[in-house]
């Protein structure tokens, strides 16, 4: 077994460092933020993730995981380094943000004394591995006995502990196979299990990460845009996926037209791809990302429009229930999420929003001023004039539209998700509308 570090401890970061060491491996974690690691220490994870709090709690008793807020001690333990920080999108620009990249790896060189492997996690722009490489060996006190393996992350949140024990694949990007070895036997497990491993070089394993969330964006936005076709047409956007989706060469996955994609990872890699394309000189061949982004954000101005229509054309005084904050099911992550755009839009063109989410509900109380919270998801729906169902939890599917008819002062719903029973919702008196469905 080995004795790794993981550097950051954000969505990424956490997940790895726990099921690193619940694979058996030493493992010791490090922050700059000491509250974060004061919360990891006592066995809380500081954001929601099916499965990982009790995988840390378990991993903590064993002793195989421990936390740090300094380098000495992360290069005194390890000779493996994950780095796993965030690199957001630029607050000016459509670049990635690299500054926590870049510290955290000069932080580590300087206490590099001995041969090491750092492995890069982070999704980064191509060339960022060759340049870190550089530095590694001329900041390391072990100078060139300090190597760097680019090993990009495919996890999903909500599924992220299953993607880090069992992922699809591996990719190694690497100078030499000696370090593929060594980096794969970390992974035996999963190797074990029949993963592919894919060893190739620096510039393809920076490449394969983003090439993944610019395809499953262009597969959200094509969608979405048929779903456009589909509304003004009178075709089935459901039944038009399910079609084409048989076709293996496309496959039914990342196919559900809706409010479109959100959160910390699709949206700004597909700027971030498009701003490094950019600096390389293919601007124009990566122009296609520009309709993919604004297509998925013309989602979200479609929904307030239809609720506009059914408010009939004014949104001053009216309540609107919105089912959903973060920005998919079974996570609290409220990056750039397509609902809490949408209930924010109505509550600053006067409506009043009432917006209910199974786990984001904490996140929001510090970050919205203007919606109201609502913790109760029936009484969400008291004295309501629409409901908008924007997050697809499960919970949103068991309602009983019966019972929640008595409570609304109007039985009008839309469905930004394309996955509520119309049959159900209909037959109990509601007036229930799809983006890009008949009866729209
Ligand atoms: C994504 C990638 O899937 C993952 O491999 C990468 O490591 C990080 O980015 P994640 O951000 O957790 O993962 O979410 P994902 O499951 O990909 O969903 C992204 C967004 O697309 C969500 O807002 C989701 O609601 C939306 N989506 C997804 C659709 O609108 N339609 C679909 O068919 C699928």
């Amino acid at each position: 077994m080995a004795k790794i570090s993981v550097i950051g401890t954000g969505y990424l970061g956490v997940t790895h460092a726990v099921c690193m060491a619940h694979l058996g491996h030493d493992v010791i974690a490090l922050d700059t933020n000491a509250e974060k690691i004061a919360m990891l220490q006592s066995g809380q994870v500081p954001f929601h993730e099916p499965g990982l709090t009790e995988l840390l709690e378990d991993t903590l008793k064993s002793g195989r995981l421990t936390f740090t807020t300094s380098f000495a001690d992360v290069a005194a333990n390890a000779d493996i380094h994950f780095v796993c920080v965030g690199t957001p999108q630029q607050v000016d620009s459509n670049a990635a943000n690299m500054s926590q990249v870049n510290s955290a790896v000069a932080q580590l060189a300087e206490h590099l004394a001995s041969p090491a492997i750092v492995v890069g996690k982070s999704t980064v722009p191509v060339g960022t591995a060759q340049r870190l490489h550089s530095e590694l060996v001329s900041k390391s006190p072990a100078g060139s006995g300090v190597h760097l393996v680019w090993n990009p992350e495919f996890l999903r949140e909500g599924f992220a502990v299953q993607d880090t024990l069992h992922p699809d694949r591996i990719v190694l990007g690497v100078t030499s196979s000696e370090d593929a070895q060594r980096v794969a036997d970390v992974y035996a497990a999963a190797i074990d299990e029949g993963t592919p491993v894919v060893v190739t070089d620096y510039a393809t394993a920076e490449l394969v990460k983003v090439a993944a969330n610019a395809f499953l964006a262009t597969k959200i936005s094509f969608i979405n845009a048929f779903a456009d076709l589909a509304d003004a047409t009178g075709a089935d956007i459901t039944q038009l996926a399910d079609a084409i989706g048989h076709d293996t060469r496309i496959g039914r996955r990342f196919l559900n037209a809706g409010v479109g994609f959100g959160g910390g990872c699709l949206p700004k890699d597909i700027r971030a791809l498009q701003a490094r394309a950019t600096e390389l000189g293919l601007a124009d061949t990566f122009e296609f990302l520009t309709h993919i982004d604004a297509i998925n954000q013309s989602r979200r101005d479609t929904i307030v429009e239809r609720a506009v229509i059914a408010l009939d054309g004014s949104l001053h005084g009216k309540t609107v229930t919105v089912l959903g904050a973060a920005f998919k099911p079974d996570s609290d992550d409220i990056r750039d999420s397509p609902a809490l755009h949408i209930a924010q839009e109505l509550a600053d063109a006067g409506a009043i929003v009432k917006i209910h989410d199974p786990a984001a509900l904490p996140v929001l109380s510090t970050k919205t001023h203007n919606l109201q919270l609502c913790e109760d998801l029936e009484s969400a729906f008291d004295n309501s004039d629409l409901v908008l169902h924007l997050t697809e939890w499960k919970e949103y599917r068991a309602l009983d539209p019966n019972a929640l008819g008595d409570r609304v002062k109007s039985r009008i719903i839309i469905d930004g998700r394309n996955v509520l029973d119309r049959d159900l919702w209909s037959s109990a008196g509601w007036s229930i509308s799809y983006l890009g469905r008949p009866g729209s």
